[in-house]
């Protein structure tokens, strides 16, 4: 039983990061996407809006696949997080040469930090490779559509948050 993890911030959970958690799927029998607390980001949603969410586009998965993920919210360091869940492999998209030298290095330091977890990189698709986060929630701040980005529940959740947190009054 091959089990991978995916990790990231997932603030929040974009069509880019399901179509990585697809196809992870076609290489690990069981796979954790841990959903992390510590970034270095300064998340818009809460740890466990994050994992929440991650949960319920999970659960919209065909074929049964949602049986083989568990969504787990994770403090600390992942490779710590990874021996605690008998994990080896570490899965992790990569969208363009700009990502190369950060996934690379992050991949280095995991590898000397525990030298049995190995990274595995997968291509985003032609459909996804544009999309971040951190785009969309600036689409959506501004009143943008993000209906090509993320599901109709996270935008949802995006709308309320920014219809919330933000005045767009003009003095
Ligand atoms: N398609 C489209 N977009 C994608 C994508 C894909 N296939 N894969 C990632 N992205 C985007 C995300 O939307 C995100 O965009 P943003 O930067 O605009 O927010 C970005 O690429 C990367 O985000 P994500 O995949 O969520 O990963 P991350 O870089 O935020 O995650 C952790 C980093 C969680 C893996 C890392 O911080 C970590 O391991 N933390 C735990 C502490 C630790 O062990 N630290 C030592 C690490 S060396």
């Amino acid at each position: 039983m091959r089990t991978g993890i995916y990790p990231g911030t997932f603030d929040p959970i974009t069509f880019g990061h399901m179509d990585i958690i697809r196809r992870a799927l076609k290489v690990v029998d069981r796979l954790i996407v841990a959903v992390a607390q510590d970034t270095g980001k300064e998340p818009a949603f809460s740890l466990d809006m994050r994992s929440q969410l991650v949960k319920e586009e999970v659960a919209l998965l065909a074929n049964g696949d949602s049986k083989r993920i568990e969504v787990k919210p994770f403090t600390g360091l992942l490779v710590n997080f990874a021996a605690e869940n008998n994990a080896t492999l570490l899965i992790r998209g990569l969208r363009a040469v700009s990502d190369f030298e950060y996934e690379f290095q992050m991949a280095s330091i995991n590898s000397k930090l525990n030298a049995h977890v190995e990274t595995l990189f997968l291509t985003a698709s032609e459909a996804t490779h544009f999309i971040s986060s951190r785009f969309v929630k600036e689409i959506a701040r501004l009143g943008g559509d993000i209906s090509h980005f993320v599901s109709p529940n996270v935008a949802r959740h995006l709308g309320e948050y920014y219809s919330k947190t933000e005045d767009y009054s003009i003095d």
